[in-house]
């Protein structure tokens, strides 16, 4: 589904105007093209489109509005509006367009085409388009579908999206690419990931760790993400409000799987480990408390003031057992804390490094392929929060001062062999659409990462 055209002889031609080029574009067309556009009111507003006729009545070409300085100050991948209203056909874009604009509006158009089709009909736009030149059409394709896949899983329902439903989706990933794959699922996790155990088996469904390995040369990478396929809070029930989108908790999975997938797709020179925890928290009569005390797979005793604060659990053991053999670079995603949402909102992929120059290349790819994301502490200063006392640590330190610092600073006490760690606490969900970002589960940070990653890999 999302890719480019391939018979460019059929190809129309689309134009991009801005609004404040409006005069010089029209003082471009030809008299005839100049009334029509005059008098169909053609102002470039974002989104809009003119469509030019042949003399015979066919379709000719079609200019797009690519609107206001201030409509690209808020918003980005624009195109997308305009590829959503050509009528259906092939269409190039006009090859004087810069690297950097074309590759943007190429992924912003393939983007454009995701749909979520998996339980109603949805069918695209059917406006294709011709790789523009200038860019890489195959790597423009591999983020898209990575992108894809990312959304695909986070939107279907819990109910078709376990633990089981994860590994499998997992295994299908490993196979395209040939990565290798093992899973622990079940009692076999009481004692090597006590807290995985711990957190999943209120539920039937049982809970399972996934150990994803690709690659065979360069860097070691490892990704870590968050796999509640579920989040009712567990004994520390969410409010309906609060439960609703609980779906998505698998959000920090889905991205790393994304991720996965780009990677490999890409052919990258890195020797790749990925690593999904997946679980539902629930509740039962076997469910864990409040005020029980987990000794987690690092031996660290954590008290649980709060069963809702799973994820930083269920991540803890998953990062043990990753740091045991240290990659050059770690990194997980998780739909951590609702202070990340509160503090940066749904479009912001908050991040945690003490790497400076990992952060810079993060920033500076983030702006390039429009991938926005926001620096924040692992501020050590706030430690002691996450010591209650009577444990090693406290899962949910009372006052929610600095919630998605105090979570980061958990994730951080058991990475403690590997030189660089880098945390992203997402909300991988777009609340109302915007172009290219339909309502429902997105990406975040994993198109940033894969272009900072080679600056990234080669630092150490
Ligand atoms: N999955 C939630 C965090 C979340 C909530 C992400 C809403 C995005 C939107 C997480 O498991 C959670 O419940 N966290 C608690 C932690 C608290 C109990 C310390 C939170 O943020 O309220
Ligand atoms: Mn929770
Ligand atoms: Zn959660």
């Amino acid at each position: 589904m999302m890719k480019f055209a391939t018979d460019a002889g059929e190809a129309k031609l689309l134009t991009l105007v801005r609004k404040e080029a409006i005069e010089d574009w029209k003082a471009s067309l030809s008299a005839t093209d100049r009334t029509w556009a005059d008098q169909s009111g053609f102002i470039a507003r974002l989104g809009d489109v003119l469509l030019f006729p042949n003399p015979d009545g066919s379709l000719r070409e079609a200019v797009g509005g690519l609107g206001s300085t201030t409509d690209h100050a808020r918003g980005r991948f624009l195109i997308a509006s305009i590829a959503a209203k050509l009528p259906k056909g092939v269409w190039k874009l006009p090859s004087d367009l810069d690297d950097d604009t074309a590759e943007e509006a190429a992924l912003a158009w393939l983007l454009s085409q995701y749909r979520f089709g998996t339980y109603r009909a949805a069918p695209s736009h059917g406006a294709q388009l011709i790789a523009p030149d200038g860019i890489d059409a195959d790597r423009v394709e591999a983020i898209a579908e990575g992108e894809a896949l990312t959304r695909d899983l986070i939107n279907t329902p819990a109910l078709d999206m376990g633990p089981d439903e994860l590994e499998i989706a997992s295994r299908a990933l490993a196979d395209r690419f040939g990565a290798s794959i093992n899973v622990v699922s079940g009692d076999a996790l009481a004692t090597d990931f006590p807290m995985i155990h711990a957190v999943g088996m209120a539920s039937p469904r049982a809970p399972r760790l996934i150990d994803m390995r690709w690659g065979a040369s360069g860097p070691n990478l490892t990704l870590v993400g968050k796999g509640v396929c579920f989040d009712t809070g567990g004994l520390n029930l969410k409010p309906g409000a609060s439960m609703g989108l609980m779906k998505k908790d698998m959000g920090g999975a889905a991205n790393v799987l994304g991720l996965a997938h780009m990677i490999m797709a890409l052919g990258m020179p890195v020797q790749l480990r990925v690593l999904v925890p997946a679980v539902e928290n629930s509740v039962s009569g076997i469910a864990f408390r409040p005020g029980d005390i987990l000794t987690s797979r690092k031996g660290l005793t954590v008290e649980i003031n709060n069963t809702d604060a799973e994820g930083r659990l269920v991540l803890a053991d998953a990062l043990t057992l990753a740091d045991e053999t240290p990659p050059d670079l770690m990194i997980s995603m998780a739909t951590l804390t609702g202070a990340a949402r509160v503090a940066v909102g749904p479009d912001l992929a908050p991040f945690y490094t003490d790497h400076d120059p990992d952060a810079a290349a993060l920033e500076m790819a983030a702006n390039r392929v429009q991938d926005p994301v926001w620096r924040m502490p692992f501020w050590t200063p706030y430690e002691p929060m996450i010591e209650p006392g009577i444990a090693d640590l406290d899962n949910a330190p009372k006052g929610g001062f600095a919630g998605s610092i105090t979570a980061a600073l958990f994730l951080k006490r058991f990475v403690t062999e590997t030189p660089r760690y880098m945390h992203f606490d997402v909300y991988g969900w777009t609340p109302s659409a915007a172009p290219g970002r339909p309502k429902g589960g997105v990406g975040q940070g994993i198109r940033a990462l894969v272009d900072a990653m080679p600056e990234m890999l080669n630092a150490g």
